[in-house]
């Protein structure tokens, strides 16, 4: 076991992880060599990735605000990532003290950190589960300690679909778990695009991590959305999703889309 109480032989420092090349982006500290080689190639890439990250992060703090406003007072986050301040629970707690979160990720890092993070809250668990089997994510029992799926869920896939291929049928994967929310339910989820500039090189550098980077097109993001009324704007660039400040960047500058969907029948 190390100080953080996992064991040495969970952490993968060979290959790249998807959460830690994120953290190593937004400026944390939970990642390797090989995650800050693969940031780095990112970036050079695609050199928006910085500000990508963060205009990310930007949009689920207001799409979470959103949602919590609307009503809801629990929330399902598929693909949470590594702690990154201020988290979920706790954006959505300065609306409605009352939230309760179920945070879900297939990297035991991830696990371990939200694990020390989240210990002792009863309104808050995370569970180590895949988004590419969303009956073992719905049925998890960490999950189901925290949500009450008779009542509206706020569903989270904020830049986690990108990491599913098209052979893994990523619509069906978000059609089973919306057909397990209950009306009044609501789905955010960003996407990274190449809609903009060639990123092949960048999706590339993926080829090597734990995950590859499917870029989709925003049509392809938007059929994540049936069976979803989107919020105004729809499906937009997520610097200008209900941006509370003059977008900092120009369109066609973040390779992200991002939208808010609410399940009305
Ligand atoms: C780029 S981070 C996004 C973190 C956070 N949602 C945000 O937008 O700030 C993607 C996260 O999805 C997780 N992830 C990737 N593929 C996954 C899968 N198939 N099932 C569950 N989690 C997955 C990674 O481990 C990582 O923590």
């Amino acid at each position: 076991m190390t100080e953080n109480g996992f064991r040495a032989e969970e952490i993968d420092t060979s290959r790249p992880h998807p959460a830690r090349i994120y953290d190593y982006l937004l400026g944390g500290k939970n990642n390797y060599e090989v995650d800050r080689g693969a940031g780095d190639r990112l970036a050079a890439a695609a050199p928006e990735v910085w500000s990508g990250v963060r205009a990310n992060r930007d949009f689920l703090r207001r799409a979470v605000r959103h949602v919590v406003d609307s009503g809801i007072r629990q929330i399902l986050d598929i693909g949470t990532g590594l702690p990154s301040s201020p988290n979920v629970h706790e954006i959505a707690r300065e609306v409605a003290p009352d939230v309760r979160v179920a945070y879900v990720d297939n990297d035991p890092i991830v696990n371990t950190y939200a694990n020390v993070l989240l210990r002792g809250s009863a309104a808050t668990s995370i569970a180590l589960a895949d988004l590419r089997d969303p009956r073992a994510v719905l049925d998890h029992p960490e999950v189901r300690q925290v949500i009450d799926f008779e009542q509206p869920v706020a569903l989270l896939l904020v830049a986690i679909v990108h990491f599913l291929t098209d052979a893994e049928r990523p619509e069906r994967v978000v059609a089973t778990l919306r057909d397990a929310l209950p009306a009044g339910s609501f789905l955010v989820l960003s996407h990274a695009t190449g809609d903009f500039a060639d990123r092949s090189a960048a999706s590339a550098v993926y080829n090597t991590a734990t995950a590859t980077l499917n870029l989709r097109s925003r049509d392809r993001i938007e059929r994540f959305f049936d069976g979803f009324t989107l919020v105004e704007p729809g499906v937009a660039e997520v610097p200008f999703w209900h941006p509370d400040a003059p977008p900092p960047t120009r369109p066609g500058e973040i390779g992200y889309y991002g939208g808010v969907g609410r399940k009305t029948g």
